[in-house]
């Protein structure tokens, strides 16, 4: 029996993570056409926005009317992330299907990221787990500095268990662990994921991973021999969180595309429209975007 699974899924989070650090403002009708594009690639989940507090992250100041303006394909989860009651309302408001709650495993990021205590931010998250979950809304929880912080250095793999544990306890359904500065390795990831999956079913866990040091797409391999099959990357190589100092990009839906084809593993994520979709999104920003698969078709064509 082959040890790689069948089918993955992909979390494109291109809209919100990919954006979010992006310094070229990109207008909203040109996320809405984007994001429309994205929903016909076959992608079957897309984090469109986040509806957290606009001084902090200008870039998703029209959270609101992205998520209301765009066409809903059947079959695709339109997910937003809240940080508190406030931006549980105003995703309520605009209907999305899932609620993403975010903390982190380092106090210092937790702090410069949504400015409260580890300690303080269980209570904010947990209220609005239980509203999200009677609105009713599947509900995902994302764990950053999971491999390390930018303030801190290392993160111990017992702060991720505790932080973990509690997520789970507020009825969380699914776990993304962030690699958010991409420090991780392959043989860190295997070790981290050994302890997590001792106590966590691997069908509630995604792994997140940034692409900083170019160790995202091997340590993807490792956690799909460990059993994953769910994760999260920006369409181009998008990416970064503007409250952990040297975050670059999520790793690249069309590298992590390209490679998960050719091993077999299906998506049921079409490449040429993931493509276009790709160089829509390109233009906008007016850069060559990081994505090996972008700069490959680039110099084919030059
Ligand atoms: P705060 O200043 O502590 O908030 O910010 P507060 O509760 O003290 O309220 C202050 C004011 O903000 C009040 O207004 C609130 O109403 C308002 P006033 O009464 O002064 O007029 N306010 C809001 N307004 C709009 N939307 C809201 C909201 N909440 C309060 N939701 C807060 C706390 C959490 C809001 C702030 O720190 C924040 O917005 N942080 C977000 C930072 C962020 O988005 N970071 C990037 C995402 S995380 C990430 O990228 C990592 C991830 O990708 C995984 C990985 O890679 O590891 C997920
Ligand atoms: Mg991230």
């Amino acid at each position: 029996m082959s040890k790689w699974p069948k089918h993955v899924t992909i979390k494109e989070v291109g809209p919100r993570d990919g954006l979010q650090n992006e310094p070229t403002v990109i207008a909203t009708e040109d996320k809405i056409v984007w994001i429309n594009q994205l929903s016909k690639t076959g992608l079957t989940y897309i984090e469109i926005t986040s509806f957290v507090h606009p001084k902090w992250i200008p870039q998703l100041a029209d959270a609101f009317d992205v998520a209301t303006n765009i066409e809903r394909v059947p079959g695709v989860t339109y997910a937003a992330l809240v940080p508190n009651q406030k931006g549980l309302e105003k995703a309520l408001a605009a209907q999305v299907d899932e609620v993403s709650v975010f903390m982190s495993a380092s106090e210092t990021h937790n702090r410069k990221n949504i400015n409260k205590s580890i300690d303080d931010t269980y209570s904010v998250l947990a209220e609005v787990v239980h509203e999200a979950k009677s609105a009713p809304k599947t509900v995902r929880g994302y764990l950053s500095a999971v491999f390390g912080c930018p303030y801190e250095g290392a993160v111990s793999v017992d702060q991720v268990i505790s932080v973990s544990e509690k997520l789970f306890e507020m009825g969380i359904d699914e776990l993304s662990f962030g690699d958010t500065i991409g420090v991780a390795n392959p043989r860190q990831v295997e070790k981290v994921l050994d302890s997590l999956l001792k106590r966590f079913p691997k069908e509630k866990l995604a792994m997140h991973f940034h692409d900083t040091r170019g160790t995202a797409l091997a340590n993807v391999l490792v956690s799909l021999e460990m059993g994953i099959t769910t994760f999260d990357s920006s369409l181009g190589g998008l990416g970064g969180c503007p409250y952990a100092p040297g975050a670059s990009g999520n790793v690249a839906t069309d590298d992590l595309l390209y490679m998960l084809c050719g091993m077999n593993i299906s998506t049921g994520v079409d490449r040429e429209q993931l493509t276009e979709a790709a160089l829509f999104i390109q233009n906008k920003i007016g850069r060559t975007l990081n994505s090996h698969h972008l700069l490959a078709i680039s110099s084919c064509c030059s």
